[in-house]
């Protein structure tokens, strides 16, 4: 069994596909805990109703704090792979150290354009609007210490159309990282 961690900062869209296609499926992997780094984020509710459980770190405490917090639950219970599922705080180097390749993020463009400081959530969208892409797409990717650098595990494309708007490329977009992230999480759990 592949114990997970998921890391979430808002609405848990990806989150909710992990749950409909492997945590409550026969796929051998199980999410053991949320963690948002919001206390708000509309994820942690979609995980309460599946009874898993969720942790809040709060951007109040110091980033010690929260390190130290983060790296006990992943110990406790026993994690074998943590996926940044819209996760929009930067991990702290130990935990990447620690963890090295278990460690994967989903990002809403084709690495490596629009990515790095600043790209994340609408932003890319609005980007590849206004630089007026013919395509955009997601890429899931391991994390290394820099943003968005490590190396890249899984792409797909999508078309950007002349009359598309954030919310239009957005969905299309949400689509696709649902489908790449299931699929690299289950080649995971198929020891690739
Ligand atoms: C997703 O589009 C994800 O790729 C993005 O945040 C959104 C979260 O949506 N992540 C980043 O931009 C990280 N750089 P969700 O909460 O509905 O899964």
């Amino acid at each position: 069994m592949l114990n997970m961690a998921l890391f979430i900062s808002g609405s848990g869209s990806n989150l909710q596909a992990i749950i409909d296609n492997i945590h409550e499926t026969n796929v051998p992997a199980e999410i053991r805990f949320i963690l948002s780094d919001n206390k708000n984020a509309k994820g942690i509710e979609r995980g309460k109703k599946h009874k898993i459980d969720t942790h809040v770190i709060e951007k109040t405490m110091s980033m010690d704090y929260n390190r130290d917090k983060i790296i006990k639950l992943l110990d406790e219970y026993k994690i074998d792979l943590i996926v940044l599922a819209g996760f929009l705080s930067i991990l702290d180097e130990k935990i990447i150290k620690l963890y090295g390749k278990k460690i994967i993020n989903i990002h809403p463009s084709l690495i490596p354009k629009y990515c790095g400081r600043g790209f994340y959530g609408e932003k890319v969208h609005k980007a590849v609007i206004e630089n007026k892409e013919k395509t955009t797409g997601a890429t899931v990717h391991f994390v290394d210490e820099g943003i968005d650098t490590g190396p890249i595990i899984r792409q797909k494309v999508c078309n950007v159309y002349e009359d598309d708007t954030v919310e239009t490329v957005k969905n299309r977009v949400l689509k696709i990282e649902h489908e790449i992230l299931v699929d690299v999480i289950k080649e995971f759990c198929e020891g690739e």
